[in-house]
């Protein structure tokens, strides 16, 4: 080695991305406000904030989406300008977004070598499958190159998202949100991928809303609060949970919830033998029957895909039982149309926000006044009342802390916090007998999270029988008055003073009465 090419101060570290000073302003909102940002070659560098905090555009602007109104990015020491997201990635900078770009119908090797140059011809997929294959081998990200996207996991469609951006020659990797889609087990597989990235020579860029996960991977942190930067790369065995949650949101928040101890009412809402069929017209429900009390949150825990969605779908009205009925009441609402539930007082808190729990391009009035139109006062014969529309909006707005900057936006443009917020005021405000919440917090930032956690206490204050449906177990655990587990659709059984362990052992299918049988465990 000669002189020349020893660096000059060897404890300078090797920064393959450096943002300095990004502004970036949407209409009504400065979404980045002079941001630094640096990335070290070789390190997991977590970027947190809250919701709408612009960890998104400030990554999309570094993955060549959007164009910062000032500031200066180098990446490997070169000053660079991109006006496409194929200029980033011909710098080496691959993002894998939250909502996957997978062509369904297409195979694993089609989708990765999808507008590409080299040729994609029935023929020569052989060919293609075999590197794809090598590829995903190297890295353990393990997945059937000639499998079709549509019978993938979600964990697995992950991974082609990674692959694609491996065989375009990336090494600076976005993950925007990797582990809010997937389940417990598929986020310590992903981790295993991200270290064997890291040991290959990539660095990584991981954004997550979980401080557990943020302090067990990552290296470096930095926070980003309101568009500013409130810590800048600071080393992640140097802090805290607390500490980090309180830059994030500005203030202490509590991890623990005052739940009052209450006496459950009657049963609300009650399930009896339900029996349904999932999308591919195979069982998913087998025979579940459950309680809900007035005045109770009955948890669900279960691995994802074990029936928690058919079984929402079936109280919604939005997927028919082939055998068994849901009661509200007394009365029947499964198999009927979902406005007679609605009607009759179910509230339901969707998994899929974006698609069945909003919509997009509605203004945010317009989304929070779906399921009460017809009624007066926003009614108005046949036509809305938009003045009665409009302050329903904005009391909703203050009383939630909806961040937006007018009732008029288009909720497609608001943060994923905020928009369970405008689905939360809708489902919240018709006071509901019961309430259906599908993984509510997903997503969600720690203030956000302290925030429905105490919506979904107070109603249960007020007396709704509330189903919560999550993977999150010490989230079940804090706010649930007992907990059902479910696994290949039937109840394993109820518990009330529930443990990790424990439900950890139903859900992969141990009966509840196995467990506390003597000799068995
Ligand atoms: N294309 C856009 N047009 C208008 N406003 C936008 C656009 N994209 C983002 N914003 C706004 O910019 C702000 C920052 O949003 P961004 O998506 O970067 O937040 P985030 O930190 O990624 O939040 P989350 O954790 O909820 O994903 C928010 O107020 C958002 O509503
Ligand atoms: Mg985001």
């Amino acid at each position: 080695m000669t002189l020349s090419t020893i660096p000059t101060d060897l404890n300078e570290p090797n920064f393959v991305v450096d943002m300095q000073g990004i502004v970036k302003r949407f209409p009504g909102v400065l979404a980045n406000d002079h941001v630094d940002f640096e990335l070290r070659q070789g390190e997991i560098h977590a970027l947190l904030g809250e919701n709408g905090a612009g960890k998104s555009t400030l990554m999309n602007i570094l993955a060549g989406l959007y164009n910062q109104d000032t500031g200066v990015i180098h990446v490997k020491e070169q000053n660079v300008s991109f006006n496409s997201p194929k200029d980033a990635i011909d710098m080496g900078i691959g993002m894998v977004h939250q909502h996957f770009m997978l062509v369904p119908t297409q195979t694993v090797t089609e989708n990765i070598l999808l507008g590409l140059d080299e040729p994609r011809f029935r023929l020569r997929l052989n060919k293609y499958d075999k590197k794809v294959a090598q590829l995903g081998n190297k890295f353990g990200l393990l997945v059937d190159p000639s499998a079709k996207i549509w019978q993938l996991s979600v964990g697995e469609q992950q991974r082609v998202e990674i692959l694609k951006m491996l065989y375009r020659g990336a090494d600076i990797f976005i993950m925007d949100e990797p582990t809010a889609v997937l389940a417990p087990s598929e986020i310590d597989s992903l981790f295993d991928n991200l270290r064997t990235m890291i040991h290959e020579g990539k660095s990584i860029i991981f954004i997550s809303h979980k401080l557990q996960e943020v302090m067990s991977i990552s290296d470096r942190i930095t926070v980003l609060r309101k568009g500013k930067v409130t810590a800048e790369g600071i080393e992640t065995k140097n802090t805290t949970r607390q500490e980090l949650a309180k830059l994030m949101v500005g203030r202490d928040v509590v991890f623990t919830l005052d739940k009052k101890v209450k006496e459950a009412g009657d049963i609300v809402l009650s399930i009896e033998n339900v029996h349904a069929l999932n999308d591919k017209g195979l069982p998913a429900l087998q025979g579940v029957s459950l309680g809900v009390h007035s005045g109770e949150v009955l948890g669900l825990a279960g691995v994802a895909g074990n029936g928690q969605r058919e079984l929402a779908q079936v109280i919604s009205g939005l997927r028919n039982s082939a055998d068994g009925r849901v009661l509200l009441n007394g009365q029947q609402i499964s198999n009927r149309p979902v406005r007679s539930g609605i009607d009759r007082g179910v509230a339901y808190i969707p998994e899929d926000r974006t698609h069945v729990g909003s919509s997009p391009n509605l203004s945010v009035t317009d989304n929070v006044i779906m399921k009460i139109y017809r009624n007066p006062p926003i009614s108005k014969g046949l036509a809305i009342n938009s003045a009665e529309a409009s302050s329903f909006a904005e009391d909703l707005k203050v009383k939630y802390d909806i961040i937006v900057p007018t009732i008029e936006t288009p909720v497609r443009l608001l943060s994923g916090g905020n928009l369970q917020r405008v689905i939360l005021s809708r489902e919240l405000s018709g006071k509901p007998s019961a309430l259906i919440a599908v993984q509510p917090t997903r997503g969600l930032d720690v203030g956000a999270i302290e925030g429905v956690h105490k919506l979904l206490l107070e109603q249960r204050e007020a007396g709704t029988a509330i189903l919560l449906i999550s993977e999150e177990l010490e989230e079940l655990i804090a706010l649930s008055d007992r907990i059902a587990v479910i696994y290949e659709g039937q109840i394993m059984g109820i518990i009330e003073d529930a443990d990790i362990e424990t439900i950890g052992l139903m859900m992969t299918g141990t009966k509840l009465e196995e467990i506390s049988a003597p000799g068995v465990g």
